[in-house]
């Protein structure tokens, strides 16, 4: 009895201590490291007292993200500009660091574009995402956390949706993100000792509060809450809300908007729970969907501005409703979104008033 205890014991303290010394000392490869969701992803793992270090070809972001991200963290992360098309520069960079695991966020993203130029998404997204994994793979890196979407749900039949929905794809940024999920699934059967998370995430908006890193599309935005903020500014005359027709309450579109800082953590509880090998997908939602008019009312109240709109036709491709069931995140990472609709609203514009 007494040694069925001792062992229990032992057992315990091993499993506790090697797991907290290995999230403490891990060292992540961050691609897409200075983007939107990456750099405020970045900020959580300094916080968390991970190493990092960050790969981004600059295309859509700023390279003063690096410094910002220093200035709220008082760390720096080591950070490479390349491309993840450019298959020696990502080999240098494994081979400069001793890299534990990798939080794939480089990707295009914008919907339309990805309709305008299939091939530039499939070879940017599916080739630059296939030489990420040849280097993890040569150097003997085994843990990758993907940036998937709520895209690949495509016109979901009922919500909440929960991750063993039916997954289509309605447009090329769409399947990228969707053969990516397959290719990885395809990888673990190929190789049982990967440690895979896809994490499916809904709609990010907000802001860091320190008003440094957000989300700032170049030219006209194509999502909601960059829209609004540019309305704000009077950088933008009036929002058009794309539909007010739909079978939702007022008849606008209703979407499962979640604070980009509750996304960052959940890459962090993901990664937390992958010291075994297997793949997982998770839904990155709040579980609450809100329609666009909430949005704006929301955004008018909390910051006291009016947001001029008018009701325009719908947009290709927009479904009714999109949001989540976010219980396999609960029950298997131990993560909930915290953070409220007023909050996201006032981050958003916190950050937007003082971008350029
Ligand atoms: P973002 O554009 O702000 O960040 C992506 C970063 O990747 C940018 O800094 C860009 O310069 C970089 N990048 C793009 N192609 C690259 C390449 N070939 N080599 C190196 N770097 C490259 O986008 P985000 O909103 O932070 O999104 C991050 C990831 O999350 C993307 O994969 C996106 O598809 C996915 N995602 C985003 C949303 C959203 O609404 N923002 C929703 C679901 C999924
Ligand atoms: N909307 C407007 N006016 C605008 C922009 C958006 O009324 O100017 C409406 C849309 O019709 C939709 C809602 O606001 O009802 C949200 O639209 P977004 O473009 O902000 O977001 P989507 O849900 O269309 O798509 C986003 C990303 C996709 C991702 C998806 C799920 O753009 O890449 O979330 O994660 F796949």
């Amino acid at each position: 009895m007494l040694e069925y205890v001792l062992v229990n014991i032992y057992k315990y303290l091993l499993i506790h201590y090697t797991r907290k010394a290995r999230v403490v000392y891990m060292s992540v490869l961050v691609t897409g490291g200075t983007g939107y969701i990456g750099s405020h992803t970045c900020v959580e793992l300094l916080k968390k007292g991970y190493d990092i270090v960050i790969a981004d070809n600059l295309s859509n972001s700023e390279i003063d993200v690096v410094d910002k991200i220093e200035k709220i963290t008082g760390k720096r992360p080591a950070f490479y500009e390349v491309d993840i098309l450019d298959r020696d520069g990502i080999e240098r960079i494994f081979s400069a660091h001793k890299i534990d695991a990798v939080i794939h966020f480089a990707g295009k993203k914008a919907v339309g574009e990805s309709v305008e130029k299939p091939l530039m998404y499939y070879h940017n997204n599916i080739t630059g995402t296939i030489y990420v994994l040849e280097a993890m793979l040569k150097f003997g890196c085994k843990r990758i956390v993907f940036s998937s979407s709520a895209t690949v749900y495509g016109v979901p039949k009922t919500v909440p949706i929960k991750e063993d929905s039916p997954l289509s794809a309605v447009n090329p940024y769409g399947a990228t993100k969707l053969y990516i999920e397959g290719m990885l699934k395809d990888l673990y059967v190929a190789n049982k000792d990967l440690s895979i998370t896809l994490l499916r995430y809904f709609n990010p908006i907000g802001a860091h509060e320190s008003g440094l890193i957000g989300d700032n599309p170049n030219g006209i935005p194509n999502n909601l809450m960059p829209y609004i903020t540019r309305v704000a500014k009077g950088a933008l005359p009036q929002l058009g809300v794309y539909g007010n027709d739909y079978p939702t309450h007022d008849g606008t579109g209703v979407r499962d908007y979640i604070h980009v800082i509750d996304l960052a953590v959940g890459h962090i509880k993901a990664l937390e729970h992958m010291d075994r090998p297997g793949i997982n997908a998770y839904n990155l939602g709040t579980g609450k969907g809100y329609s666009v008019l909430e949005i704006v009312n929301a955004f008018e109240k909390i910051n006291n501005i009016k947001i001029p709109y008018i009701i325009t036709e719908r947009r290709p491709g927009d479904v009714a409703e999109c949001y989540s069931d976010p219980s396999k995140a609960k029950d298997e990472l131990g993560w909930v979104a915290e953070y409220s609709l007023e909050e996201m609203c006032a981050s958003s514009w916190n950050f937007q008033r003082q971008a350029n």
